[in-house]
C-alpha cells in the first residue's frame, strides 16, 4: 500500500469500488489525504473548509490526537472481544452515556451506525408493546437498511418499495415555511401551529388504531430533510399523545445528538424524555463506526427472562467504544457543548444577514451549529430553486463553485446545510460565509434570469 502514489488514489479507487447513493459513472470523489480541525486537504494539497463535518459526524473536528491515541491504545491492549464479553470500554461507556443522556435512559445496546440503531429500536418497541406499527414522518431519514429505509419518509424509500419492512405509517412534519395546513393561515401562532400538527398525528393514530401502534419514531430536529426545528409544545405534545395511548416515543438523535444543537441531545431543548433514543455519528465523531440505542430500564427489563432476538458480531467493538469514550472526554474537557451553544447565535446571525442580502434565499433556520439555507426562485411564491427530489443546473453550478473555492458543504435539492465541526470559531465561520456570499451572488442573478 505504501508504494501507491497520491496520483493513483483516485484512479484506483474508481476502478475497484462500487459507490453508494451514486450512478457509477457520475461519481466525482475528492482524493483526500489528511484532515485536521475544521479542514481537510486533497492529494494536491488543496485545503477545504469542512461545513458538513464530513457526513454530519466529525463533531469534535478532524485529527484529534486524544481520540487517535485512545484507539491505538485499545488496539494494542485488546482490539476485539465478542458480543458476550465484558470489557473495560464497555463498562466505562455505558456509565458515561447514562450520565450525559436524558435522565431515565440507563441501558445501551451498541450497533455499527445509525440505521441498525433504529432497526433495533423498532425491534425493542415491537417486542415491548406487543404491537407492530411504527409511525414516522415524511421528512425523515433513518438509514438505508431495509428496516431503516422503511422508516425513512423521504424519496430514498420509494426506490425500494414495495419490499421494505412492513408496518410503517408516515405523517407530516411541523414544517412552518411550507406548512400544508397554514397556506391560508400563515399567521397562526406557534401554539396553534404546534397543536394543528399534534391534532394531525392524533387523528392518524385514531385511524390506524392505537392498539396496533408500537412507537412514534422521529428525528428530534429533522436533519437532511430540512433542519426542521419543532415549535414550542410540539415534542411535549407528542410525548403526551404517546403516553395517552401506551405508544413508545423513539427519538432519532443520530444527527442532532452530541452537541449539534448546543445541548448534548436535542430533546433537552424541550425537556422531553423519549423511551428510546438512537445515536451514532457524533458518538465517536466518526473516528470509528458506532451506533447506540439508549432505553429506559423497563424496556430492557422486558428481556430479563426472555431472549432479545438480535445482535451483531461487532456489537460493542472495543476500538469503537474506546473512540466514543475519548470523544466524549474531548467534548467535556474542551467544553464543546458550551462552545456550540455560544456559536449558535453567531451562526444564526450570519445566516440571517446572508438571507437579507440574497434574493435567492427564501428562509434560513438554525439551532446550535445545525443550520440550513432554503434557495428559491421567488421569495413570494417560495418556488424552490430545485423541484422536489431533483437537481437543477443552478444548484449544480453553486455546488461546483463552492467546492472550487474550498468550501465543503452538503446540498440537498434546493437547500444548503451548514453543519460544521463544533470546534469551529467565529473567524472560520466568517471564512465559509464569505465564500457562500460570493457564490450566492451568482445564484441570485441566475435565479432571476439575468
Ligand atoms: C437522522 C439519521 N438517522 C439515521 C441515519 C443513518 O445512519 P447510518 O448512515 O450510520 O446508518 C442518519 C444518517 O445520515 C441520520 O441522519
Amino acid at each position: 500500500m505504501d508504494d501507491l502514489s497520491d496520483s493513483e488514489i483516485l484512479s484506483l479507487s474508481m476502478e475497484h469500488n462500487f459507490w453508494t447513493w451514486s450512478a457509477q459513472t457520475k461519481v466525482n470523489p475528492i482524493p483526500i489525504k489528511r484532515a485536521k480541525g475544521v479542514y481537510f486537504w486533497d492529494v494536491n494539497n488543496k485545503r477545504y473548509l469542512d461545513f458538513n463535518s464530513m457526513v454530519m459526524c466529525a463533531n469534535i473536528g478532524h485529527g484529534d490526537e486524544r481520540v487517535i491515541q485512545a484507539i491505538v491504545q485499545q488496539a494494542q491492549e485488546l482490539p476485539f472481544a465478542g458480543p458476550q464479553m465484558a470489557t473495560r470500554p464497555r463498562a466505562l461507556l455505558g456509565k458515561m452515556l447514562s450520565e450525559i443522556t436524558p435522565p431515565g435512559l440507563t441501558k445501551f445496546l451498541y450497533t455499527l451506525g445509525g440505521a441498525d440503531a433504529n432497526e433495533n429500536a423498532v425491534k425493542l418497541a415491537r417486542s415491548f408493546t406487543g404491537r407492530h406499527k411504527i409511525l414516522a414522518r415524511y421528512r425523515s431519514y433513518h438509514g438505508a437498511t431495509y428496516g431503516a429505509i422503511a422508516l425513512t419518509g423521504d424519496p430514498r424509500r420509494v426506490a425500494w418499495e414495495p419490499t421494505v419492512m412492513p408496518g410503517v405509517v408516515h405523517f407530516l412534519d411541523p414544517y412552518q415555511y411550507r406548512s400544508t395546513f397554514h397556506r391560508s393561515n400563515p399567521a397562526a401562532s406557534e401554539t396553534e401551529f404546534a397543536q394543528d400538527y399534534l391534532n394531525h398525528l392524533e387523528e392518524i393514530i385514531q385511524y390506524e388504531g392505537p392498539q396496533t401502534i408500537a412507537a412514534v419514531l422521529l428525528e428530534t430536529v429533522t436533519g437532511t430533510n430540512g433542519v426542521i426545528i419543532p415549535p414550542q409544545g410540539y415534542l411535549q405534545g407528542v410525548r403526551a399523545i404517546c403516553d395517552k395511548y401506551g405508544i413508545l416515543m423513539i427519538a432519532d438523535e443520530v444527527m442532532s445528538g452530541f452537541g449539534r444543537t448546543g445541548k448534548w441531545f436535542a430533546v433537552e431543548h424541550w425537556q422531553v424524555i423519549p423511551d428510546i433514543m438512537t445515536m451514532a455519528k457524533g458518538l465517536t465523531s466518526a473516528y470509528a463506526p458506532l451506533g447506540a440505542v439508549a432505553m429506559k430500564p423497563e424496556i430492557a427489563g422486558a428481556f430479563n427472562e426472555v431472549i432479545y432476538q438480535g445482535g451483531l458480531t461487532y456489537t460493542a467493538h472495543p476500538i469503537s467504544l474506546a473512540a466514543a469514550i475519548a470523544n466524549i472526554r474531548v467534548m467535556q474537557e474542551d467544553h464543546l457543548i458550551e462552545h456550540a451553544n455560544e456559536m449558535g447565535p453567531v451562526l444564526h446571525r450570519m445566516l440571517t444577514e446572508l438571507g437579507e442580502q440574497h434574493p435567492c434565499i427564501g428562509e434560513v433556520r438554525s439551532i446550535g451549529l445545525f443550520g440550513i439555507i432554503e434557495l428559491v426562485r421567488n421569495r413570494k411564491t417560495k418556488e424552490p430553486l430545485t423541484p422536489w427530489n431533483s437537481s437543477s443546473p443552478e444548484m449544480t453550478m453553486l455546488r461546483k463553485e463552492l467546492l472550487e473555492k474550498g468550501l465543503f458543504i452538503y446540498t440537498h435539492w434546493h437547500t444548503l446545510l451548514i453543519i460544521p465541526p463544533l470546534i469551529i470559531t467565529q473567524e472560520q465561520l466568517m471564512e465559509g460565509f464569505a465564500i457562500l456570499d460570493a457564490a450566492l451572488s451568482i445564484t441570485d442573478k441566475i435565479a432571476q434570469g439575468k
